[in-house]
């Protein structure tokens, strides 16, 4: 690396505060490259509850250099990037600051949470800044994976999938609708139509493909509108040597989009020409 070590240690303190979500203005008026030891920001305010002005003196990837006030607005990020509290890696009490000890490591989420740290770092410094021309805008963050909770959401499909192919297709569609009932708000998961072809289209090629069925008329009820839907449903019963209901649904399709590129494909194949156009010939 030939970028200088004040430049680093500049975009590493850069990193940590936007990972967390904390706007990048403590370091914005540092010209680029400029001097300046790190961590001589903001003084903190006087005391506080809690001791504002008592040093941290347990920080391993942090600047250790770096004001209570400073590690305690990255903190707030993660309460918020997890959905918890500061008890949820500190010990002590819960709404009694006296006791509690954020230098001691007892607890295993802190740890962990170290390690996220470090993960962070690594993807925004190595990977992340190349793609981006170093636009800290682009940089993950604990909240790009956690979204509010202590473990990631999957995604959706993966779900359903999982569902479809344990306890049927009906649980599938059951636990979609709940689930979007639950947190349609929190943006977590894609409830779009995309996502109910894209699990019955795994479940048809894991040869699940009364399930893909199933799971493609529900969606149909949910989304009465969606030619896609409709197609996928017809390329399933295609697939399964059903020609009669897979023309059917080419056709429904098309009568809700005419431009609709699967059931078109669909009717071609379903005419025995060749399965999509520019492929080799048969
Ligand atoms: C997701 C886990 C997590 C949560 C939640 C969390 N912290 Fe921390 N905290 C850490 C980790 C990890 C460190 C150590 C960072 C390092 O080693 O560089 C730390 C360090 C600290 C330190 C420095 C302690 C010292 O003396 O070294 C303080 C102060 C602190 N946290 C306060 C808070 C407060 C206040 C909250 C709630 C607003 C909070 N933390 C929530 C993980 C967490
Ligand atoms: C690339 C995605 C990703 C990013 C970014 C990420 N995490 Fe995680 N984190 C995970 C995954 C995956 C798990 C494991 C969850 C599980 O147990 O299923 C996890 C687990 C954790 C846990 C333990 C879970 C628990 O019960 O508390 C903590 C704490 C944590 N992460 C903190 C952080 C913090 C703090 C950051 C930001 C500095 C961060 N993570 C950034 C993916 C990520």
């Amino acid at each position: 690396m030939m970028r200088s070590r004040v430049a680093s240690l500049a975009l590493a303190a850069g990193l940590l505060f936007s990972m967390c979500g904390v706007p990048a203005i403590a370091q914005t008026p540092t010209p680029p490259g400029g001097p300046g030891p790190q961590g001589q920001g903001p003084q903190p305010g006087p005391g506080g509850p809690g001791g504002m002005n008592q040093k941290p003196k347990n920080l391993k990837v942090l600047p250790q250099d770096m004001s209570r006030e400073q590690v305690t607005a990255i903190m707030r990020g993660f309460t918020g990037a997890l959905g918890v509290r500061c008890t949820h890696c500190h010990v002590g009490q819960e709404g009694s600051p006296q006791s509690m000890d954020y230098a001691a490591d007892d607890k295993d989420e802190k740890l962990t949470a170290r390690e996220m740290l470090k993960m962070v770092r690594t993807i925004n410094t190595d990977y992340v800044r190349m793609a981006s021309g170093g636009d800290a805008k682009a940089d993950v963050r604990c909240e790009t994976c956690h979204r509010g909770r202590t473990e990631p959401p999957q995604p959706l499909a993966d779900i359903l999938v999982e569902t479809a192919s344990t306890q049927g297709a009906d649980a599938a569609i059951a636990k979609y609708t709940q689930m979007r009932s639950e947190s349609l708000e929190a943006g977590q998961y894609d409830f779009r139509e995309r996502t109910l072809v894209g699990a019955a289209r795994r479940l048809q090629e894991q040869n699940a493909s009364d399930e893909a069925v199933a799971l493609l008329k529900a969606s149909i009820e949910l989304f009465p509108n969606s030619a896609d839907v409709v197609a996928s449903l017809g390329m399933v019963l295609l697939q399964r040597g059903d020609r009669g209901g897979a023309q059917a649904q080419f056709n429904r399709a098309l009568q809700l989009d005419p431009k609709n590129a699967m059931a078109q494909q669909g009717l071609r194949r379903l005419q025995g020409g060749p399965a999509a156009p520019g492929g080799p010939p048969p």
